[in-house]
């Protein structure tokens, strides 16, 4: 385990900011893990997944510990069902093709979202209709004061929409090392009618799709809407969808009528950031290198040597605009770091 000084993390976030830290560890086992907290208060650590869901704004000041782990492995199965383990270290994307080559189905529509296994529980990762708590069996995470690793049920880890009790009453309390997941061995659930899958299928002559042609599907989708991170730098969608009170809702659908929404009770209704700040006519703009994406406005681009701070001040503006012109307050969906 080597400890590396004044570490870019250039090549650790999706976004590509060149911030740095004080100190850089990569883990790659459970005792490693143990013997870096052992020897640290948790308060001078960080913690660092696949960063893909953050925005650095600064360099920091600590010993950022990567989580390193890898492996994955079938628990148990049977005819209908098998149980499956992976590191918290692991890409997510290869997980999600490792279990579609070995003909389990859950995670196809899951496919191509960046990140690491150990992150995606803590915001409930989710794209086209599936979010990870649909599969997910429990996982494991470290306490980092104990150094005792315990398992999480589904329900205690308390998921919601990009949400779970990591990112609240146990922040910063445990670290995530591994993640089973519940896939099918037959008879997959295929789920087609969220977004443009159905008709990307269709397009493909496809009729009877399997399990590998739904997450083809998915990756086409994401590759024409999403900008890949390795090209430029981004951290997939900047804000979650606002949830709004209904009557507010209906006072903007009479101005338009063409909103997006997704109804989320009797009296809220979820509509898509990314059609507010393309209907204020942000779409495209920059400010320097920090941008909006062309193609889908609710991810924020880095066209090369932005900072995090100019992103974080794009962000604001939006915020700001988005409020003055739908009374609609965004809350952003990465971590600011
Ligand atoms: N829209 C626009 N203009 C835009 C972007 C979107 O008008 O610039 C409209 C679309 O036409 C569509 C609606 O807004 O009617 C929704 O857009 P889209 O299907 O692209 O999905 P989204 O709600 O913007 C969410 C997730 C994505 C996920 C997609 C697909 C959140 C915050 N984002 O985006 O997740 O991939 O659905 O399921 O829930 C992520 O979290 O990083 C992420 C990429």
């Amino acid at each position: 385990m080597r400890i590396l000084r004044n570490f870019s993390l250039k090549n650790h976030n999706t976004f590509g900011i060149d911030a740095k830290a004080d100190r850089f560890v990569s883990v790659k086992s459970i005792k490693e893990l143990q013997s870096i907290l052992r020897n640290n208060y948790s308060s001078e650590l960080f913690i660092l997944g696949g960063g893909s869901n953050m925005l650095l704004t600064g360099d920091i000041h600590k010993t950022v510990v990567h989580i390193g782990l890898k492996g994955k492995e079938v628990l148990q199965q049977t005819e209908e069902e098998v149980i499956i383990e992976a590191a918290a270290g692991e890409n997510w994307h290869d997980l999600v093709l490792w279990t579609l080559e070995q003909g389990f189905g859950g995670l196809e529509n899951l496919s191509l979202i960046p990140g690491n296994v150990g992150t995606a529980p803590i915001q409930n990762i989710g794209a086209y209709g599936v979010e990870l708590k649909d599969h997910f069996a429990s996982c494991k995470a470290m306490n980092v004061q104990t150094l005792q690793e315990k398992e999480f049920s589904l329900t205690e880890c308390d998921f919601g929409y990009r949400n779970s009790v990591f990112k609240n009453q146990l922040k910063g309390q445990y670290i995530i090392t591994s993640v089973k997941f519940r896939l099918s061995r037959k008879d997959h659930k295929l789920r087609i009618d969220y977004g443009a899958i159905r008709s990307e299928l269709e397009s493909e002559g496809i009729s009877t799709p399997t399990i590998k042609d739904v997450s083809n599907a998915v990756i086409k989708i994401r590759q024409t809407k999403l900008p890949d991170p390795k090209e430029l730098g981004n951290s997939g969608s900047f804000f979650k969808n606002p949830v709004i009170p209904k009557q507010q809702f209906d006072r903007i659908v009479e101005k338009h009528p063409e909103i997006p929404s997704y109804p989320v009770s009797e009296t809220e209704v979820k509509i898509p950031a990314g059609w507010l700040i393309d209907q204020a006519g942000l779409k495209g703009y920059r400010e320097g290198d920090a941008g909006i994406h062309q193609r889908q406005a609710l991810v924020l681009v880095n066209h090369g040597n932005a900072t995090g701070k100019e992103i974080l001040h794009l962000s604001r503006k939006i915020q700001q605009e988005i409020k003055e012109k739908f009374g609609i307050e965004l809350e952003a969906e990465v971590n600011i770091i």
